[in-house]
């Protein structure tokens, strides 16, 4: 299998068109139509991104690439969820199965669609790991369900691409099926929920953990009975920094008037609405210069460390209009202007290459905006 994937990924890759390649290959390949081949090859070129050099050996199909579990993610939550024997009764490709069986001794994998189930298998064997016992059917089924033992159930269902707002019984397999079904053998269930569902829809209790991969919100857990440890929780990868809703909270005070640093919170903060428990946690002396959906930024003299945060010294502010802020640049011997502002994506390039017209200096900065006020400041270690 991986010899034919690899001659197609070639084949692409020298410019071949779809219909040519398709109708070059001589069959079908077991389970595996002539198009589901291509789509296999064409997600190993398009699987870099997300799982670097080991994409070239792995296999997924478009569905199982997009929503499989990015590999630092996935690390992370096998080393929460290690117990002897776990079963991920949603599989996808795999990924996820494949991280749980390097720290579980046992694995049980259930995948309705038996291509996607085959794909995990080769995955496994890639990673050349000979405990996940893989089954193929309906984890929400009696058949399934009578035959599953296991310390721990986790479930990652597939979700619709687009729906306006989220629910769990839109999610398949549907959490509340699954927790219904398994509770009766263990109360140790986790699920992976998409990260934008609003806490009130998430109507199952467990422990809502809000997980970040490079300072975005990349995914959102929730840890049931035991494994539950608090209400809501949010987790940075890899630092795998933590903040909790027991961490003291300490509310900060609005004000304009900016200080030495500026710190940039990761916005899993404010989806998590943990802010003022990190703030707490690091005894922040300080006040809040924005606080949004998409963007909250900070100030203070003193200097914090956390992956939650990230820190700018702040060179200069001037009022918000191109010319002020050109003139205020040129002062400062800046070259290379990073816009932090809301902004439409096409009109981007169009304001930072006005802005960055004639600058010849050396120093890059992040340009933010507080109304009607600019807001210089340089990334430190950047
Ligand atoms: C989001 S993917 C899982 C990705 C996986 N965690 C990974 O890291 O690769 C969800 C999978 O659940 C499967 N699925 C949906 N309903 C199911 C059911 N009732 N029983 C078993 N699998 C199901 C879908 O076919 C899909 O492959």
């Amino acid at each position: 299998m991986d010899r034919i994937i690899n001659r197609i990924v070639r084949l692409i890759r020298r410019g071949y068109s779809r219909g040519m390649i398709i109708s070059e290959m001589l069959d079908d390949i077991d389970i595996f139509s002539k198009e589901k081949l291509f789509e296999i090859a064409k997600c190993r070129i398009r699987g870099k991104r997300k799982f670097g050099k080991l994409a070239e050996k792995l296999f997924f199909d478009e569905d199982g690439l997009r929503y499989s579990t990015p590999p630092e993610v996935a690390m992370y939550r096998a080393k929460r969820l290690r117990y002897e024997t776990i079963a991920d009764v949603s599989c996808g490709v795999g990924i996820q199965a494949i991280y749980f069986a390097m720290e579980s001794e046992r694995v049980i994998a259930v995948e309705k669609d038996p291509v996607r189930l085959k794909l995990a298998q080769f995955n496994a064997e890639v990673f050349g790991l000979d405990n996940i016992e893989f089954i193929n059917g309906d984890a929400t089924s009696k058949d399934v369900a009578e035959s599953i033992k296991a310390d721990v159930v986790f479930s990652d269902p597939s979700r619709r691409p687009e729906e306006p707002v989220r629910y769990l019984d839109t999610l398949n397999p549907s959490p509340i099926k699954i927790y219904e079904i398994y509770s009766r053998i263990t109360n140790r269930i986790a699920f992976e929920l998409p990260p934008q569902i609003s806490k009130e829809n998430i109507i199952l209790d467990g422990e809502k953990e809000y997980t970040s991969l490079n300072f975005r919100l990349n995914r959102l857990a929730l840890y049931m009975g035991d494994l539950k440890s608090c209400d809501t929780s949010a987790i940075s990868i890899p630092s795998e920094e933590k903040v909790t809703d027991r961490d003291k909270r300490v509310e900060i005070k609005k004000e304009t008037r900016p200080l030495l640093y500026l710190y940039e919170v990761d916005p899993t903060l404010h989806k998590a609405e943990l802010l003022e428990n990190l703030m707490g946690k690091l005894e922040f002396d300080g006040h809040t210069l924005m606080v949004s959906r998409r963007r909250t930024l900070l100030t203070s003299d003193e200097v914090y460390e956390s992956a939650f945060l990230r820190r700018y010294n702040i060179l200069a502010t001037c009022k918000f209009d191109v010319q002020s802020i050109k003139s205020t640049l040129k002062k400062l011997d800046v070259g290379k202007v990073t816009l932090r502002i809301d902004i439409d994506p096409k009109e981007y390039w169009s304001l930072r290459n006005e802005i960055e017209r004639d600058l010849m200096g050396e120093k890059k900065i992040h340009l933010f905006r507080m109304e009607d006020r600019a807001l210089i400041a340089e990334r430190e270690s950047s």
